[in-house]
């Protein structure tokens, strides 16, 4: 691969041919972090394609990938293809929005992940794992996706709501984990949103559940404001922006911040503990860290400072898994990139999987390495060779949010178990909005 720039040029790059009609999909579906990586080996830094939705570039250089979501972030926008993917669950709300709307979610939302608030949520992001540690048995079997899932899904109810709603989080659970399902089923993705196919006929159903639920939760908290909860600091920042904020789009915010807030960081949790049994001496060292520094007490905001292994653990996972593996832009007005000119229409694809393994970047990119994050590295590390969280203004809002917890949920479950992956299971991630594993992911857990 190389990032020399050619001249602008209206040719376009090379790029996998793929079949009449259906394009390179099908080859993406089939195996989607096999083709997103042969492309960049064989075609470089920008790859180009037809599908039947118009013209697709891969770009595989960091440098392209910052142009499109930092310098020139204004022309471009998230586009159909992610509407018709999240849109109907999550309606307008921040993750789906553009310009103006985008600006007002954006504004509404801020302080709630401002720093000195993100603060506040450690020690319940900790009560809720020691509580749900409180159910493991030394020796059982669990399901730990499945684990990190509820776990994450409470404490960004929590978060959200200001109180434990834990009798309404399977509900909402059940019907998010029912939509990301459905939204796996081609197709979503290349017929007309008007055809009901039966996926999309199950995402309305999984979406009047959660409805039911949602509305129930936000006209109590309409009714009964707190100093702490985001609904509350929502509403209030509409008051003070003199707009009006009605409560479709409290629905569309909460929704969008369930799911964004808690799938994600189940993820980065799930697929820890698996590089963690892959990798003993990895855990051996987070442990030892883990017992210096608390010696057996629960994690708190101020250990963090001194749990520095831990967080390398956290980044190298998100590292070599991200949990969001790719994201995807297309221009408003003609832009060039590496020399050829995009024009509108096109689709840019922008993966994390790929960029996170170039062996340009990182060093044995496919070993799980949480000592290669030290400063040196990351001084030399180009800016969106790494970037989990995106990059930009439409960065991850709660991605102070995500590490905090990721770090407290990770301190508190090693320094009382060890998790045994049961042998001959197989990780097979999918590869749609985010990673997830197709299959649990069964462990033992032995307390230490
Ligand atoms: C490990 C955990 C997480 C990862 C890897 C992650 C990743 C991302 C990425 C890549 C984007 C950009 C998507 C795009 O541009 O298409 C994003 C956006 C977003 N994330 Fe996260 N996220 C995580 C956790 C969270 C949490 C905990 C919350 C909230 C509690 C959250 C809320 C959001 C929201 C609201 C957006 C949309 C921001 C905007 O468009 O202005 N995320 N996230």
């Amino acid at each position: 691969m190389s990032s020399e720039t050619p001249p602008t040029t209206d040719e376009h790059p090379s790029g996998p041919d793929g079949l009449p009609l259906v394009g390179n999909q099908l080859a993406f579906l089939r195996d989607p972090y096999g083709f997103m990586t042969s492309t960049a080996h064989e075609y470089g830094d920008i790859a180009y394609w037809e599908d039947p939705g118009g013209p697709v570039y891969q770009l595989n250089h960091p440098d392209y990938i910052e142009q499109v979501l930092v310098q020139n972030n204004q022309n471009y926008v998230k586009g159909d293809r992610f509407q018709n993917v999240l849109g109907p669950i999550t309606g307008e709300g921040i993750l789906n929005s553009e310009g103006a709307v985008w600006r007002r979610n954006r504004h509404r939302i801020q302080p709630a992940f401002h720093p000195d608030r993100i603060q506040a949520y450690a020690s319940m992001m900790t009560d809720a794992t020691e509580h749900a540690l409180e159910e493991w048995i030394d020796g059982e079997t669990r399901l730990v996706h499945e684990d990190m899932m509820e776990l994450t899904l409470k404490i960004v109810a929590r978060a959200l709501f200001g109180t434990d709603i834990d009798e309404d989080v399977d509900t909402i659970g059940s019907a998010l984990e029912r939509f990301m399902e459905a939204s796996e089923s081609l197709p979503q993705y290349v017929l007309p949103p008007s055809v009901p196919t039966p996926a999309r006929l199950r995402i309305r159903r999984a979406r009047a559940d959660l409805d039911e639920v949602v509305y129930r939760l936000i006209e109590k908290r309409r009714a009964d404001p707190t100093d702490h909860d985001v609904i509350s600091m929502l509403l209030e920042a509409a008051d003070e922006d003199g707009t009006d904020v009605s409560t479709e789009q409290l629905r569309d915010e909460v929704v969008t911040l369930l799911l964004a807030g808690h799938e994600t960081t189940a993820l980065s949790l799930s697929l820890t503990a698996y590089l963690l049994s892959k990798n003993p001496a990895v855990e051996t060292r987070l442990v030892a860290e883990l017992e210096d520094v608390l010696d057996g007490r629960s994690p708190t905001m101020d250990d963090l400072g001194d749990l520095s292994y831990t967080e390398r653990v956290v980044k190298e996972s998100m590292r070599l898994y991200p949990p969001v593996p790719g994201i995807v832009r297309e221009p408003v007005k003609p832009d060039v990139i590496g020399g050829y000119r995009i024009e509108p229409g096109a689709t840019i694809r922008i993966h994390q999987w790929v960029v996170h393994r170039d062996p340009r970047w990182y060093d044995d990119p496919l070993a799980f390495r949480p000592e290669r994050w030290t400063d040196e590295m990351e001084a030399n590390l180009p800016k969106l060779a790494y970037f989990p969280f995106a990059a930009g203004p439409r960065r991850c809002i709660g991605d102070r949010f995500a590490m905090l917890e990721a770090r407290l949920i990770l301190a508190t479950i090693y320094q009382r178990y060890h998790l045994e992956l049961v042998p001959g299971t197989d990780l097979d991630l999918m590869a749609t909005v985010t990673a997830r594993p197709r299959d649990e992911i069964p462990m033992t857990v032995h307390e230490r």
